[in-house]
């Protein structure tokens, strides 16, 4: 009867054996600087598989797009950390054509993922949409999955989203794993940026506490961003061109003079109708004990002097978004002036300290928030919503 049962015990662990691939996962789309030509791919296995791919073709109303498909070889990342081996691959689809759907699927050998599809932006300035979310960080499996599902089914053919940073509360294997079941299929359809917060940095013991470093090479892997920001920032400052609006990302996290010489050129040198900023760090904190002065005094007068039109900011876990305001004033030119706005996606909030209460036009917490906003040629149109549908706030800017 023993002999039987580990004869059992054997064939199941052989046909669990049997059955067990390494399916691709953590499947996510970035922007790149160019849009309408190019698009990131990167994904996550748990072992090294060194033929690893995209394949592309133009979206058809059949299956017959797949006699079409190009294969591009990815770049394998292998990452130890802290003790935790993953890998990851990358891949920069190029010579796209502009607005036109496309499917693709990851993989290797003969193990791929299923087939998704994506649109490139337009050439021109196209109205669009994209999506702006506040600090994720705690709670990402069991509180966010609501707020990312109600954002997708709110815009779902917002052109991309936007995260300004502290996405996990650390930087570790079992949160990403949490981000990447809370966000589902999303991250495979809809592209991505996203700026770096506090949170998101990589750390290191010293006499029992935590030390913030300037690495962060869990971002840098399961991301692929733009490269085009100043030396040694690479994927946490850079910017983006979509249809008619620069959007730019900084790191508030530490280099704050690279970033504000790297800024006035890129905003010397701007075609674009429209500019968004974002990052981590408000310049008008809401929350007790926390201001951010050097931040303040390093970027709001280059925004001031190249009329950057919407600043997008996290950190603070409340809400707050401000009138036009020029020169740390509300701005009474109708033509001048940058509205900034602080939101939270997460269930970790604080109470709203109103320090610059005079600044603020929509103060709130205790909401978890997403944020949809509408270019349309000389409008901007910015509907911040609840995570149970309401509309929470609302304003437009006209040029
Ligand atoms: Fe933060």
């Amino acid at each position: 009867m023993k002999k039987i049962t580990l004869i059992y015990f054997l064939l199941f662990v052989a046909f669990l054996k049997a059955q067990h691939i390494d399916a691709p996962d953590r499947i996510i789309l970035n922007l790149t600087e160019q849009p309408s030509s190019s698009i990131a791919v990167t994904w996550h296995t748990n072992e090294s598989h060194d033929n690893s791919f995209v394949e592309l073709a133009e979206a058809t109303k059949w299956i017959e797009f797949k006699d079409s498909a190009i294969k591009t070889p990815a770049q394998m990342n292998e990452l130890n950390y802290k003790g935790n081996l993953s890998y990851t691959y990358s891949a920069v689809l190029n010579d796209l054509k502009p607005n036109t759907l496309y499917v693709y699927r990851v993989g290797y050998d003969s193990v791929t993922s299923e087939w998704n599809q994506f649109r490139t932006a337009s050439d021109t300035d196209q109205p669009f949409r994209f999506v702006y979310f506040g600090d994720p960080q705690n709670g990402i499996r069991e509180d966010l999955a609501r707020v990312f599902r109600k954002a997708l089914m709110t815009a779902p053919e917002a052109s991309f989203w936007l995260f300004a940073g502290d996405l996990t509360d650390l930087p570790d294997e079992s949160m990403w794993k949490e981000w990447f079941d809370a966000t589902g299929f999303i991250h495979r359809i809809v592209p991505s940026i996203m700026a770096i917060g506090n949170h998101d940095l990589y750390f290191e013991m010293a006499d029992g506490k935590k030390k913030k470093t300037d690495k962060y090479p869990l971002w840098q892997s399961l991301f692929t961003l733009p490269e085009n920001g100043p030396e040694g920032l690479e994927e946490s400052v850079y910017y983006v061109d979509y249809q008619g609006v620069r959007f730019i990302v900084l790191n508030t996290n530490y280099r704050l003079k690279d970033q504000a010489e790297w800024l006035e050129n890129i905003l010397s040198d701007n075609p674009n109708k429209w500019t968004v900023v974002t990052y981590h760090h408000p310049v008008y904190s809401t929350g007790e004990g926390r201001d951010n002065k050097d931040i303040r005094e390093t970027f709001m007068p280059i925004f001031d002097k190249f009329n950057v039109d919407l600043v997008l900011q996290g950190h603070d876990h409340t809400y707050a978004r401000t009138y036009k305001i020029y020169n740390g004033k509300i701005s009474d030119d109708e033509s001048k002036g940058t509205v900034y706005v602080t939101s939270v996606s997460g269930p970790k909030q604080y109470p709203a300290n109103p320090m610059y209460k005079d600044l603020i036009a929509k103060l709130g917490t205790f909401t978890q928030l997403f944020q949809v906003i509408d270019i349309q040629g000389d409008r901007l149109i910015y509907n911040s919503y609840t995570v149970t549908g309401e509309l929470y706030d609302h304003f437009e800017l006209k040029k």
